[in-house]
């Protein structure tokens, strides 16, 4: 991926397979993976499960080594370190988990201080700092609370600010709002993308939800069976995903997806009598109403909305309709027309009776 920024992360060729064990055979886990993270960026990487995802973020801060290629991060080559190497690095490696992975024995201030205890800091700069961290994830009244008496959101909060106590340059994030409801899921992204803003902070996060890179993410990696498929902004990979993958994902929030019912009834061949369905995405500030009113005056046709939605991807408004029209030739051409004429991108999805 080129970056605007100097490269924070870099995989060069990166391939990782996991030595066969006893009963199971040798597991390639990624295959050939090459990509590079901006300064200050925040970037998605997103896939099934089983796609390499953990993997890919383990190689990050060297918890694996790949077999063959290299890892390098700010400059360092993280894939040719050893043992005390790696723990130096890591101080520059913040990283949040799924479940959080706090110390049930210490309190927030305890998990916070942690990291610095290792790195042998004296307490009085511990004392201000941890202060400090709490203050910015909005747990200053939690201080003294063990993580049994905190939700699931004050947990990862308290996460985030011990993977931000050595004030590292990249934070790793892996399925980090997996175990959240939605709206605790939007306050941590919310959180995320104010300390990439005021700390300048680079963030790699992996997730199988669309929903969280539509968020928070300014690229897109899609990660399937160990090879990346597809990357890019991520308004243009939702405005124009190109994989079968990526279309499910990005159908998964923005409803492009198409009602079964219709799906089983579509045709790639005109029926006659019958009707065009057509998807189409616009990126602008215009109503949808506006865009069918626009197409049924100046065709002169019933226009039947069948699926619309707005949404907002990237920080930008993005609508999707998709409707259904006289599928005669010369109609649907006359159509097609007028809506490139409007700028709109349309896809003829197919036909039906
Ligand atoms: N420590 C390991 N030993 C053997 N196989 C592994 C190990 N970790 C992951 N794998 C395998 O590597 C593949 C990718 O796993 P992973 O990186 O965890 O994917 P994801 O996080 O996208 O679900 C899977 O087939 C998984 O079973
Ligand atoms: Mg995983």
């Amino acid at each position: 991926m080129q970056s605007a920024s100097s490269p924070v992360i870099v995989f060069d060729n990166v391939r990782k397979t996991y030595a066969a064990r006893r009963a199971s055979p040798e597991v390639g886990a990624l295959d050939g993976v090459s990509l590079s993270v901006g300064a200050g960026e925040i970037v998605g990487v997103i896939g099934r499960s089983g796609a390499g995802k953990s993997t890919l973020i383990r190689l990050v801060n060297g918890l694996e080594r790949p077999t063959t290629g290299s890892v390098t991060v700010d400059g360092t080559e993280i894939s040719a370190l050893d043992e005390r190497g790696l723990r130096a690095a890591r101080r520059s490696i913040g990283m949040i988990f799924q479940h959080f992975n706090l110390l049930s024995s210490r309190t927030a201030f305890g998990n916070v201080a942690l990291p610095l205890e290792i790195a042998g800091r004296p307490s009085s700069e511990i004392k201000d700092r941890v202060g400090m961290l709490l203050e910015l994830v909005g747990l200053a009244d939690k201080r003294d609370r063990y993580p049994a008496e905190l939700s699931g959101g004050e947990k990862q909060r308290v996460g985030i600010a011990r993977a931000l106590a050595t004030a590292p340059k990249v934070l790793l994030s892996d399925e980090a709002t997996s175990a959240l409801d939605p709206e605790t899921t939007a306050q941590i992204l919310a959180l995320l993308k104010r300390i990439n803003r005021e700390l300048g902070l680079t963030i790699l996060l992996i997730t199988h939800e669309m929903a969280v890179v539509k968020t928070i993410a300014d690229q897109v990696i899609v990660l399937e069976a160990g090879r990346i498929i597809e990357q890019g902004a991520t308004f243009d990979i939702f405005a124009h995903p190109s994989h079968p993958t990526t279309r499910s994902f990005v159908g998964s929030v923005t409803g492009s997806a198409l009602p079964e019912d219709l799906r089983g009834r579509l045709r790639a061949e005109p029926v006659a009598g019958g009707q065009a369905v057509l998807k189409i995405v616009w990126t602008g500030e215009q109503s949808g109403d506006r865009v069918l009113g626009q197409l049924a005056r100046a065709l002169s046709i019933d226009v039947s909305l069948l699926h619309g939605q707005i949404d907002t991807i990237a920080g930008r408004p993005f609508g999707t309709l998709t409707i259904a029209i006289p599928g005669d030739a010369a109609t649907l051409r006359a159509a097609l027309d007028a809506l490139a004429r409007q700028d709109l991108r349309t896809e003829v999805l197919g036909h039906v009776a």
